[in-house]
């Protein structure tokens, strides 16, 4: 039996969720040869949709497709390597050939890259500090997707890490790259909209007016529970729609988490008996229970006034008006500017985000358990 609901790794047909839309469109973007720009809160599908658009027989026959998730990165010297090492992985397969003329193009890390000696295998050891010119070696590497023997398509994804880069000029340095490329298209993805929008809709950044945006929003209830009841159904299982209905709206149809309380459901529920609402009670239960020790940490590492303004906000849910003498006095928080103050680095740490609804920012606890938890805990 599978569990329908994967909450890790690529999600294979049938198990992936609706999408339909969203995936014609970023494909007839992709014909007509645009860059792309795609945001969504986090955990919403974008990696998932961008490996989807992969699989489409459109993209997967006439391109090479690359991914890179640079969340992790801290400076362009990382980028680089995160880049060489995408390609190297998806050229290995190819056979010696293809990877004899990678190596023949990215000459600045060729003395890191090749066959081991001994097994024959390649093999790819570069470390961050064999790339002591990152500029020359970004500059190979797009010369290798320019002179590939077919059009490629580059997704970096979390690409607001650039912004950190204690380099100075990145943003322009891609830019201009990208600018002169013809056969690569790159879709450019990540979660903090704000900082995103920023860079792509400024006409004093590089990256201004190079991009078709788009941003990714839940998937619908009537779609998902259908999907849900079906993919359940096909175990020899069964689940009501009321239940379903419950596990969307608990999360707002946030995809992950209403996907990892089914799956969690899914995995306890008695072949016998249909799922119901208090199945999915107990599935949410169980998942802060797990996760109980870990935000536990999180909680430790705060200080006090951290500390209280996110139990307001998870006890708000949305909160709106965060620095009101009405807020303030209501979750008996000390001031409107400490709470402004502690805002500012649960932001940096990521423990909050926000909307933005034109008037006001909206904020909510990042992790909508970790908020689960809070609430219950405080
Ligand atoms: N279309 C989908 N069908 C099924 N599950 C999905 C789908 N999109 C997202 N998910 C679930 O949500 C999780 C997070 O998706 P992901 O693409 O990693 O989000 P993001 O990149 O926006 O942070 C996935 O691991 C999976 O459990
Ligand atoms: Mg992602």
């Amino acid at each position: 039996m599978t569990n329908p609901f994967f909450i890790t790794g690529i999600i294979p047909e049938p198990y992936f969720c609706d999408r339909e839309k969203e995936t014609q469109q970023l494909v007839r973007v992709i014909e007509n040869k645009a860059h792309i720009l795609l945001t969504s809160a986090r955990r919403m599908g974008k990696t998932q949709l961008i490996y989807h658009l992969y699989e489409q027989p459109a993209i997967k026959m006439a391109y090479h497709t690359f991914y890179v998730d640079i969340f992790p990165t801290t400076s362009l010297h990382e980028m680089v390597l995160f880049l060489s090492k995408e390609i190297y992985s998806k050229i290995v397969p190819k056979g010696k050939k293809a990877l004899k003329f990678f190596l023949n193009t990215i000459k600045s890390l060729t003395g890191s890259l090749g066959y081991d000696p001994v097994t024959g295998t390649p093999s790819f050891d570069v470390k961050l500090g064999d790339i002591q010119n990152p500029e020359l070696t970004l500059q190979e590497i797009f010369a290798y997707l320019e002179a590939a023997d077919k059009p490629c398509i580059f997704s970096i994804d979390e690409f607001q890490q650039i912004t950190h880069y204690p380099e100075k000029n990145v943003e322009a340095l891609l830019r201009t790259y990208i600018q002169r490329m013809n056969n690569c298209l790159f879709i450019f993805a990540g979660s903090n909209r704000h900082i995103l929008e920023n860079m792509f809709n400024s006409s004093a950044r590089p990256f201004y007016n190079s991009t078709e945006q788009f941003h990714l929003e839940r998937i619908s209830k009537e779609v998902y529970t259908d999907f849900a009841i079906q993919r359940i159904h096909d175990e020899d299982k069964a689940i009501t729609p009321e239940a379903v209905s419950l596990a969307y709206d608990m999360f707002e149809g946030h995809t992950y988490y209403v996907h990892h309380i089914l799956h969690n459901a899914f995995a306890n529920a008695n072949p016998q008996k249909t799922m119901e609402e208090e199945d999915i009670r107990k599935a949410l239960d169980e998942i802060l229970e797990t996760r109980g020790r870990s935000f536990a940490n999180t909680m430790n590492k705060l200080n006090f006034k951290q500390k209280e303004t996110l139990v307001a906000i998870a006890k708000e849910g949305k909160a709106r008006g965060v620095t009101s003498v009405a807020f303030v006095k209501k979750h008996a928080l000390k001031s409107a500017s400490s709470v402004q103050y502690a805002i500012t680095t649960l932001l940096e740490d990521q423990l909050l985000t926000y909307e933005d609804d034109g008037k006001q920012k909206i904020y909510s606890v990042a992790d909508r358990f970790f908020g689960y938890w809070l609430v219950k805990n405080y």
